[in-house]
């Protein structure tokens, strides 16, 4: 199902331009290097044993997949995303799984949900993005049934991840147009601060708001760094528009600056997440 998600929004541009595509094409990396995020929620799932899961900005349907892959035919699943090729790829996937999951490319804080279809809504990074949080999570929570269970996983601040800004900071120096990072904006760090974080649950009438501080160990090959360090993230995009000579001084100076997440064949860093879970009224 497709319905209009606000073409012209900021995040509506990135994620159904090259980021969207850009994180299609490196999802097995992403997966790969966030499968720790995913079995945090497959086990939260099986806690809450549900019927029927909403897996917001579920990107390539991943998480959605590995839910309906655990919990079997007991339950419904539902992926919703804003970008189109992600959810091109979701379905691609669910087909080639052979899993029943319906994915819905839409803006989650607008869309107009069934009342009360839900009675778990899960999230690995896909709900900081909202331009309105308050009203996303009232919607969400209007899509929940009463007692259901939200479970997400949204990254802690820049400073407490230096992995991840670890690019654009070695970058900055030779990339004037470098954008910086701003507090509590839609993006990647948007949930870092959770008093916030918990100001827009309740705010948006979840109960039972219990925000954790969670350290994830990852791991990637160290085959995956320079792939993952060229296109992800703010670096990713501007080397997209850079020519190739300047491109490579940068990615040698960026490089270099992971030399301290490198063990041997891999490259190991610590991920500062929260667990957020709430209970719909
Ligand atoms: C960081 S990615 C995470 C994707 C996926 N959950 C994963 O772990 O691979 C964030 C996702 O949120 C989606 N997104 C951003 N704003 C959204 C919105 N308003 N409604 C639905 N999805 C949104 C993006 O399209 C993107 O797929």
């Amino acid at each position: 199902m497709t319905v209009p998600s606000r073409p012209g929004s900021d995040q509506f541009t990135l994620w159904n331009g090259p980021t969207g595509r850009t994180w299609v094409e490196h999802q097995a990396m992403i997966d790969a290097l966030f499968a720790p995020f995913e079995a945090l929620l497959v086990d939260a799932a099986v806690a809450v044993a549900p019927r029927a899961v909403l897996d917001v900005g579920c990107g390539a349907g991943s998480t959605t997949l590995a839910v309906a892959r655990r919990l079997g035919a007991g339950a419904h699943y539902t992926g919703i995303d804003i970008s189109d090729p992600m959810m091109v790829a979701a379905h691609d996937h669910a087909a080639r799984q052979r899993l029943p999951v319906r994915f819905i490319r839409a803006d989650a804080q607008s869309y107009e949900f069934v009342p009360a279809e839900f009675d778990m809504i899960i999230s690995r990074f896909g709900v900081m993005f909202f331009d309105d949080p308050i009203r996303a999570f009232a919607n969400l929570r209007h899509a929940a049934q009463s007692r259901a269970a939200l479970r997400f996983i949204a990254w802690r601040s820049p400073e407490e991840n230096p992995f991840m800004t670890t690019a654009e900071r070695a970058a900055a120096p030779l990339v004037p147009t470098m954008p910086a990072r701003v507090p509590d904006a839609p993006g990647q760090f948007g949930f870092a601060d959770g008093r916030r974080v918990r100001h827009i649950l309740e705010q948006a009438g979840w109960t039972s708001i219990d925000i954790r501080p969670m350290d994830v160990a990852c791991v990637m090959p160290a085959t995956a760094l320079t792939p993952y360090l060229t296109h992800m993230g703010p670096l990713g995009a501007i080397l997209r528009d850079t020519d190739p000579a300047t491109q490579a001084g940068i990615i040698q100076t960026v490089r270099a600056a992971f030399d301290r997440y490198v063990d041997g064949t891999q490259i190991r860093f610590t991920s500062a997440c929260w667990m957020v879970a709430a209970t719909a009224p």
